[in-house]
């Protein structure tokens, strides 16, 4: 057996590099990998003590957001050679979420497992992650930590502000709204062109608060990106010198040999939990985050969003939950403005990519802007974006963000009008016949993980049209599916178990009373608990929607929403 084959793990060998098994042995097998590396045209001078920094491009024209990231990975690579590294640029797949179905969240896991094994099977001392989109980002964090080998993240950054008429337009929030207007016919075909041609109008990810800008955020705070590298806009040079930076600091932390697994505490977790409720963020970093807690083998229980929540008042004024966009963020402070505000309430020693603490790091940070980061003490709102909910609806827990919703709606009884899945759904949804009221609850199953698949973004369901025309804008939505980052309203997600694994929502009938109650935490489906059970037991599973191939892998092995959707054989117990 071979050097290369017995090392193909995370730890530093003898000599401190990894790339040295690979590249130093006086033996056939490393002169053949120094040789083909040199077909590149590379000297022998790389070979000789220079750290080798893979940088894990999720660059690809199918994922919009991060269709600039070779240009940040040409600045990173200055920053390794500078720093004295040997530069290695590798792709893995990457997922479009504007592009990609059924969902991008149905291939998570498949990209974490590529960006683990491409780590771990390449000659890497060092890995920076350039990320962006949704997913990507989740995808390489979970990849990153389970291959554990010193690793620095660089966003791409989001893209600058729509204007269209004067009015500035968040992607993803503001195309809702506007599609509402022309829906109900209060927008003409000629204005919702002309939307589409401002309304994402430079590189980088969706500029309001979404999935993209949390998730960026979220690993910021985790530590796991240079201070203040989350929110730079993607147009923005500094995005460019941060990815200098960040690979001038991979190649010391690969001759340091600081790996993820030191920065991803419990303490970091607990940081980024806080910074998620204070920054009104998205709902899909419920899931993410308890992913990635899995992947270290840190208990993250679902309760402990909720306790943060409490705890942890919401101070970052960005659509979807407020008024400013991720631009208006960046030049207010950014994420490291949030955090010294936040400073209180966070682990103030908690480690980072850079060797210095979370509290060190911002430490400095200031505030421009007292409109866009609020204070602790004139918040917001008083408790934190996202609530978990519990009930005989959920009895493993659902989602909703309060700060998204309509407060006279967070706490409200209605009848139940059910969809049995997405494609009754949007048969039914604008028919004039359909038997709902602006007090109505509206139902989606067959939308969790396994029995979308994939868990897709479909739980902010359409207002019946019917209802636009009458001046409705909200109702509650109830499903056991995601929804985007960029969305809003009264909308409990991630409701678990998922109707397909036989959750009670499988069962729900139309004309059910509801019970949804933000404020006590509460979803009860207001039906005798003997009927219930009944129901339950004359349910029926559905044909599993594959047989073969990745989705019959993902459909024996995913997680539901609580424990994070990842692959049961991909935590670490
Ligand atoms: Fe990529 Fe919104 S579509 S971040």
């Amino acid at each position: 057996m071979s050097a290369t084959e017995t090392k193909a793990s995370g730890e530093k060998t003898q000599n401190g590099l990894r790339s040295r098994d690979w590249f130093g042995p006086n033996d056939l097998r490393a002169m053949t990998a120094r040789a083909y590396l040199r077909s590149e045209g590379f000297s022998e001078q790389v070979f000789y003590g220079k750290p080798v920094v893979g940088i894990c491009n999720s660059w690809s024209e199918l994922t919009t957001c991060n269709a600039h990231l070779r240009q940040v990975a040409e600045a990173v690579k200055r920053g390794v050679w500078a720093a004295g590294g040997f530069p290695l640029e590798f792709p893995t797949i990457s997922l479009g979420e504007v592009l990609m179905k059924p969902t991008t969240m149905l291939y998570r896991n498949l990209m974490a497992m590529d960006v683990e094994e491409c780590i771990r099977a390449y000659p890497l001392d060092a890995v920076v992650l350039l990320c962006g989109c949704d997913k990507t980002t989740p995808a390489q964090l979970m990849g990153a930590a389970s291959a554990d080998v010193p690793a620095i993240m660089v966003p791409g950054g989001p893209m600058l502000r729509g204007v269209w008429r004067g009015q500035e337009l968040g992607s993803g929030t503001d195309s809702r709204r506007l599609w509402n207007d022309r829906r109900s016919g209060a927008l003409s075909d000629e204005a919702w062109c002309e939307v589409e041609s401002c309304i994402a109008r430079s590189p980088g990810h969706c500029m309001v608060m979404g999935t993209a800008s949390t998730m960026t955020s979220l690993v910021e705070a985790l530590g796991m990106t240079l201070p203040g590298a989350a929110n730079i806009p993607a147009a923005d040079s500094r995005r460019l010198a941060c990815g200098e930076e960040s690979g001038r600091r991979a190649v010391e932390m690969a001759r340091e040999g600081l790996r993820p697994s030191q920065i991803l505490t419990r303490e970091a977790f607990e940081n980024a939990i806080r910074t998620d409720m204070a920054i009104g963020g998205s709902t899909n970093a419920i899931i993410h985050l308890t992913a990635f807690a899995g992947r270290l083998g840190i208990p993250l229980p679902i309760e402990r969003f909720d306790e943060f929540s409490r705890t942890t008042p919401f101070i970052t004024n960005i659509k979807p939950s407020g008024a400013y966009l991720m631009e208006d963020l960046y030049y207010a402070g950014g994420l490291p403005a949030v955090m010294k505000e936040l400073a209180p309430l966070l682990h103030a020693g908690a480690l980072t990519v850079n060797g210095k603490t979370i509290g060190e790091n911002v430490a400095a940070a200031e505030c421009f802007n007292r409109a866009v980061i609020k204070t602790l003490k004139a918040p917001i709102h008083p408790e934190g974006g996202t609530v978990i909910l519990r009930g005989n609806l959920a009895p493993c827990g659902a989602v909703i963000k309060q700060t998204a919703a309509s407060p006279q709606l967070e706490k409200h009884v209605g009848r139940a009008v059910v969809f049995e899945n997405y494609d009754d759904l949007m048969a039914r949804v604008d028919d004039p016949e359909l038997d709902v009221s602006e007090d109505s609850v509206m139902v989606l199953r067959s939308a969790g993980p396994k029995g979308a698949p994939g868990m897709p973004e479909w739980g902010d369901l359409p207002i019946p049209t019917k209802l636009l025309k009458a001046g409705v804008r909200d109702i509650v939505r109830i499903s056991d599916a995601r929804m985007s980052g960029t969305a809003y309203g009264t909308v409990v997600l991630h409701v678990s178990p998922e109707s397909a694994a036989g959750g009670p929502l499988a069962v729900v009938r139309n004309g059910d009373q509801i019970e949804l109650d933000v404020a006590a935490r509460r979803l009860e489906l207001r039906v005798p608990e003997a009927e219930l059970q009944q129901r339950l037991r004359s349910w029926q599973p559905p044909a599993p929607h594959y047989t073969r191939g990745y989705g019959r892998m993902y459909l024996d092995h995913i997680l539901q929403a609580h424990e994070g959707c990842d692959f049961d054989f991909l935590r670490r117990d």
